[in-house]
């Protein structure tokens, strides 16, 4: 029978033991080998404990009670050093931390010039009173066509190459649906623009399948061709600057009577048609270049959808969006728009 009180002083003996050694474990690995050496499957405190089994039955929970505490003892030890480490490891990995140094500065995108002349083509017209509306791509015929007063026999469709999807359904060829739509959604008066995407199947230097168009309507009672002279006016001299000239070309489109183009003098050269003697090619001499289409309102457009044509009158106007880029930051080729080349799209940011 083994001696109980030699196994009971073995287990005293353990702590103090320990505790002069903690110190020694400078690492959280060092610890952990510490921790198993003591209370490990294998370790100093379990070996002790293997002579239980041969003390004598008063003696066996006496011992027991004794290997509890000082497994306690040593676990609190034992974890008591190990915050310590830790903190100090903190400590150490902060002091190699400047928060002065320079962040990296990540990578920044920029919108797309599309919509930066997008944008504030529609803030001019927002602070002019107008309200930014939008309309589905996919039209039908009537809102694209019939109701803008070209039946399907009126010679002014050929001049859209359109997209098709159905008989009837079709990607829309310009924002001019929303002409129509707005009516149907809005009493007058009636002060909207409509930017957005539209397809013709067209692809070449000056063309792509997809492009953006703007569309402004006005309608009101006693709205006159000199509210739509004034109204777009206001409008180039904001976007282009107020020494821009603007010119009223007749026109036709069979949605607005009378029609008419504007042009405003060359942004290249500034209308004279030349630059230190070579010919402009923005204005091909011209001094002006053509930047949108307006008109007012032909009655049968609003016939469509039963306005009262005795009561209301009202303009309206279509331009696109890349058009008007290309003049006011200079750029030369449709293309750039559309292949995202990021050296181009950088210059906007
Ligand atoms: N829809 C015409 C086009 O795509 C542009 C246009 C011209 C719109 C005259 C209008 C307008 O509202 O009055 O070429």
């Amino acid at each position: 029978m083994s001696d109980a009180k030699s196994l009971l002083q073995e287990l005293e003996g353990l702590v103090p033991e320990c505790e002069a050694r903690l110190d020694q474990a400078s690492s959280l690995s060092e610890l952990e080998e510490l921790r198993i050496e003591y209370l490990g499957r294998k370790g100093r405190l379990a070996k002790i404990m293997s002579g239980l089994p041969s003390l004598s039955n008063e003696d066996k929970p006496v011992a027991g009670k004794k290997a509890n505490e000082v497994k306690t003892a040593l676990t609190e030890l034992i974890e008591g050093r190990q915050s310590q480490l830790e903190r100090a490891a903190i400590t150490e990995s902060l002091s190699r931390f400047d928060p002065t140094m320079p962040g990296r500065t990540p990578h920044k995108g920029s919108l797309h010039p599309v919509s930066l002349v997008m944008d504030e083509i529609c803030d001019v017209f927002v602070g002019l009173g107008f309200e930014v509306v939008t309309g589905p791509e996919v039209e039908n015929d009537w809102y694209n066509f019939e109701a803008l007063n070209m039946p399907p026999d009126h010679p002014a469709r050929d001049m859209q190459d359109t997209l098709y999807i159905s008989e009837s359904f079709l990607l829309r060829t310009h924002t001019s649906p929303l002409q129509v739509r707005s009516m149907q959604e809005k009493n007058p008066p009636i002060a909207v623009i409509a930017p957005g995407k539209v397809y013709r199947r067209d692809s070449d230097i000056t063309h792509t399948p997809m492009f953006h168009q703007i569309e402004g309507v006005l309608i009101d009672e006693n709205v006159s061709m000199a509210d739509l002279r004034g109204t777009l006016t206001a409008f180039v001299h904001q976007l282009f600057g107020p020494k821009t000239e603007v010119r009223f070309r007749p026109s036709f489109f069979p949605f607005t009577e009378p029609s008419a183009e504007v042009d405003i003098s060359c942004v290249m050269c500034g209308g004279k048609g030349h630059i230190d003697g070579q010919p402009c090619r923005v204005c091909k001499q011209t001094g002006w270049v053509e930047i949108l289409g307006c008109g007012m309102m032909d009655p049968n457009v609003m016939k469509s959808v039963d306005y009262d044509t005795e009561k209301y009158s009202g303009f309206a106007f279509g331009l696109g969006i890349e058009r008007v880029a290309m003049l006011k930051y200079g750029i030369g080729d449709l293309r750039m728009f559309f292949e995202n080349d990021i050296r181009f799209l950088e210059q906007f940011s």
